[in-house]
């Protein structure tokens, strides 16, 4: 037991010695809803930090221009298709992903649905609809790729949460109740595997302009969510990935079920 504990200590020496700290070279990391705003963003991120990028959602067109984006001379076996919602389409894209594969390193949760409308209003399906693809896929994506995590050694799963994780969120308390689940389900994975060398994390973005909410919010829902920010605008996409690749990298070897948020001090103001 001592000498394995030695063994892996010193793995973990070599690995941040050779691959530096913040790069990813020789991982394969995969981003569900890699197709969005975030998503996107999160895995070009990792491309250029040196990983091995694949994405997954539900829309083909989406994942063919993706792949391309990404990997404009070689996008084949980028792109993945997958209903998250359902835990058997997740089992069938990690067989899917290991065959073409071998391995996965990094595990991206960015999928994500909302609705923003009064709580009285929302019906049954619209609440599942955010419940499922927020919170329910988020939980069986990591046991589904955390086994194969747990079996090699050692991974990083990074779960996109939310400001509305922090506090509550009028208008959007389904969607409030699925991102509490998912920091939930971030802390309690995380303190099951950390002596597996499986770290469990999460990033809390403020206000990011996606398709997630560009319709959605109203002009003076934006305005508000400008004003409350300590930097009194919104996010810029490409600012989300420094904490994503820290989070991923041996940049954070000793960090697991940790909420990194990036709101430009929307959770540090108070008035
Ligand atoms: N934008 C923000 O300000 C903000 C703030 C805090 C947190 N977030 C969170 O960040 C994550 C990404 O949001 P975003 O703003 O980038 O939204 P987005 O542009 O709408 O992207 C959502 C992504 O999720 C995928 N997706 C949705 N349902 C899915 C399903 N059932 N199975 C597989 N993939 C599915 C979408 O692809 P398909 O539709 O093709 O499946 C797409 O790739 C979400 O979890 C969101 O809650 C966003």
């Amino acid at each position: 037991m001592a000498m394995a504990a030695t063994a892996a200590a010193k793995r973990r020496e070599t690995e941040m010695r050779d691959t530096g700290m913040y790069e990813l070279e020789g991982k394969t990391a995969l981003v569900i809803g890699g197709t969005g705003g975030i998503g996107r963003e999160l895995a070009r991120g990792f491309r250029d930090a040196g990983a091995d990028v694949l994405v997954a959602g539900r829309s083909r067109e989406k994942l063919a221009e993706t792949a391309t984006f990404l990997y404009p001379d070689a996008p084949d076996k980028v792109g993945y298709q997958v209903d998250a919602r359902s835990p058997a389409e997740l089992r069938r894209l990690r067989d899917e992903v290991l065959a073409d594969h071998r391995r996965l390193d990094i595990l991206v949760n960015c999928q994500g649905t909302t609705a923003i409308k009064p709580a009285l209003e929302l019906t049954e399906a619209e609440y599942d609809a955010i419940a499922d693809t927020n919170l329910k896929s988020t939980f069986f994506a990591c046991t589904v790729f955390g086994a194969g995590m747990i079996a090699a050694g050692g991974g990083s799963i990074v779960n996109i949460a939310s400001l509305a994780a922090h506090n509550g969120w009028a208008l959007a308390a389904a969607y409030s109740a699925s991102k509490w689940g998912v920091v939930g389900v971030t802390k309690s994975l995380a303190a099951e595997w950390g002596s597996r060398n499986v770290r469990v994390n999460a990033i809390a973005p403020g206000f990011f302009l996606t398709d997630l909410n560009r319709e959605r919010m109203s002009p003076q829902r934006k305005e508000e969510a400008r004003r409350r920010a300590a930097m009194e605008r919104m996010g810029e996409l490409h600012e989300l990935v420094g904490a994503a690749i820290f989070l991923a990298s041996p940049a954070s070897g000793f960090v697991t079920g940790s909420v990194v948020n990036v709101d430009g001090g929307y959770l540090a103001s108070g008035i």
